[in-house]
């Protein structure tokens, strides 16, 4: 979910329904918008995509709203309460006086609404967020700042928040904890956001409020406030990134446009940093990692996949000792953090709520930090020691396709880089391993060339009610993030095994007709893993191969089969992937499934 906010010279009703619209892929079921005029505040709210929200304003306001020049807005992503118009924010206290929208938990609303309650304000929705309205009218002090402060001293949880007041007609009030804000300064006002791409297009300076700064803004200047209400001084940041996030050129799907971009995308982080810009960069990673005895590598989803291919791939190559684990259990668990150990956080958005945590515990307990970021300023990368970014470009598909492929690049080069620091290849060693990287982008290329293979595949697949990934070694690592590329957008139950593993349970499940997905780009388990295709095959089930050419062996036979160009096999998950990505996507295709937006799912999950 997310918030918009505007105020400044033009209407505000486009500004914040565009705004919402650039916000939807970070997932939503219900929309809505609080503008004020005249000391009057306005809210329309409801359940389903912007056009409904868009809809219910031109039958209501129809063209009368061309006078609103403040308003704020949110897309909201079911937490406490199902989707419904009453659970969507804006939400006001009862006399309409004051609106307020909402991103993030709030943790104590049941004993707030308890305690809100017996002083005679009832709430009417059922979120955690709508108790914020009621007290900030129970705790009006007659001072904006003070009355705000009083509130969110105490919430627990996480939030960004933006308020109107009636009372204080003309500005909005933000603050936030542990939840995403951004606002852009532009030359016709100021535009509130949950993240940049939704502003990008009216401006590129923006500030980044701190957790607990309150923002007073008018039309005419901003104001930061800290803990004890003294203003602070604040300088915007320009922004260096491309605005087209949100076109989605000629492409049907974001997702697909995504998939083709990602020759590109590769192609200009290795560019970056195998060439002068980028020296910098991987000089600080030397130096972070000189002394490293251990690495742990801690995100969610899709990052956390990459995370295990890089587990695998820098323990190989560079002979140090990695752990990798998902950020909602590395936070709260209490790993063992020695002293020389570095932790790397991963995350395309820099925003993920448990990812977040995980860095700050990381550096509670003394660990140097490092992060693999795609969204520039974003928290992770303002928080982390060291960023390598990856560079894709806005990401707008649910499904993650570039960032997770950039992710896994990066992490090539860290491998390599470790590696050469000690001493476990010789430079002309990296400079080939460099070379086989460089030839990634034009081999993805081969692979979305004969895409049309992976439709009729997808297309035979498609009645298929679960899907077994197999592989070994760095095939497995991959297979995990296969599975869940066709989970994600298909609905198609899917999980990945380490082929290895199949006999100790899962064979239990595999029956006539079952398909099972191989994986094979490992030259030194080839035989392994036709092992398992055997043993899976003489119960019934169908294989789908992927791998290279030369891992096919004689008289085998398969109900279907895709090959990837040769490449060194450390690289080979960067290629393999593709074709997951186009078979996941195809079939979501053909279900007839909103592929961006599959259901429940959010691209960027700022609530733990
Ligand atoms: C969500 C997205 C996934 C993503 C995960 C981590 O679940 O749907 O695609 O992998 O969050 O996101 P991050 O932005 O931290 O990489």
């Amino acid at each position: 979910c997310g918030i918009v906010g505007y105020i400044g010279k033009e209407n505000a009703v486009p500004i914040l329904l565009e705004g919402l619209k650039k916000l939807e892929y970070r997932g939503y079921d219900s929309a809505g918008i609080a503008v004020m005029t005249d000391g009057v505040i306005t809210v329309r709210k409801k359940k389903g995509r912007i056009q409904q929200l868009q809809d219910l304003i031109d039958q209501e306001a129809g063209a009368d709203n061309a006078g609103e020049h403040c308003g704020i807005g949110h897309t909201r992503w079911a937490t406490h309460g199902e989707p419904s118009d009453v659970n969507a924010h804006p939400h006001t206290n009862q006399s309409g006086t004051i609106a307020v929208v909402h991103n993030g938990i709030i943790e104590n609303y049941m004993q707030l609404r308890e305690r809100m309650g017996r002083r005679g304000f009832t709430c009417v929705s059922e979120t955690d967020s709508e108790v914020i309205a009621h007290m900030l009218e129970y705790y009006g002090t007659g001072n904006p700042i003070e009355t705000i402060r009083k509130v969110t001293d105490r919430l627990e949880g996480s939030y960004a928040l933006a308020v109107l007041f009636k009372e204080y007609p003309n500005r909005i009030y933000c603050v936030r904890k542990d939840s995403p804000m951004v606002i852009g300064q532009a030359p016709d006002g100021f535009y509130i956001a949950s993240d940049a791409p939704a502003i990008l297009t009216h401006t590129r300076d923006v500030y980044y409020p701190e957790h607990g700064e309150i923002a007073e803004i008018s039309e005419s200047g901003i104001l930061f406030f800290d803990e004890d209400a003294q203003i602070v001084e604040k300088e915007t940041i320009h922004l260096e990134l491309k605005e087209d996030a949100a076109d989605k050129g000629n492409y049907e799907h974001f997702m697909m446009k995504e998939i083709q971009e990602q020759p590109q995308a590769i192609g200009m982080l290795l560019g970056h940093y195998l060439q002068e810009e980028g020296k910098e960069d991987m000089q600080k990673l030397r130096e972070l990692l000189s002394t490293c005895s251990r690495l742990h590598i801690v995100a969610c989803g899709s990052a956390y996949h990459a995370g295990m291919t890089g587990k695998y791939l820098i323990e190989n190559l560079a002979g140090v000792a990695v752990e990798v684990e998902l950020a909602s259990e590395f936070r709260y668990r209490r790993p063992v953090l020695n002293e020389g150990e570095v932790v790397l956080v991963i995350s395309q958005s820099g925003e993920t709520a448990d990812t977040v945590a995980a860095l700050r515990e990381a550096k509670v307990r003394g660990c140097r930090t490092m992060a693999i970021v795609n969204a520039q300023g974003s928290t992770i990368a303002r928080e982390s020691d060291l960023v390598l970014y990856t560079y894709a470009g806005p990401e707008i598909s649910v499904a993650t396709t570039k960032g997770y492929s950039t992710q896994l690049v990066v992490l090539d080069l860290i491998a390599v880089e470790l590696a050469s620091l000690k001493e476990r290849i010789t430079d002309a060693e990296k400079n080939k391993l460099h070379g086989e990287l460089m030839q990634i982008p034009a081999k993805i290329r081969q692979i979305l060339e004969h895409k049309e293979k992976l439709q009729r595949a997808a297309n035979e697949c498609a009645g298929k009610k679960q899907v077994f990934f197999i592989g070994r070694s760095l095939d497995y690592t991959l297979a995990l993030e296969a599975a869940l590329k066709l989970k994600e957008i298909s609905y198609i139950h899917a999980e990945a095994y380490a082929a290895g593993e199949l006999k100790h349970g899962t064979i239990a499940l595999i029956e006539q007709d079952s398909l099972v997905v191989a994986i094979e780009t490992q030259q030194e388990l080839y035989d392994k893993i036709h092992s398992n295709i055997v043993e899976v095959q003489s119960r019934g089930a169908k294989i789908f191969a992927v791998g290279f050419e030369a891992a096919k062996k004689e008289k085998e036979t398969l109900e279907l089969e895709y090959r990837i160009p040769e490449i060194q096999p450390f690289f080979a998950p960067s290629l393999a992937i593709i074709p997951f990505q186009l078979f996941a996507y195809y079939i979501s295709v053909a279900k007839g499934i909103d592929v961006d937006k599959p259901r429940n799912l959010a691209k960027s999950v700022t609530v733990e």
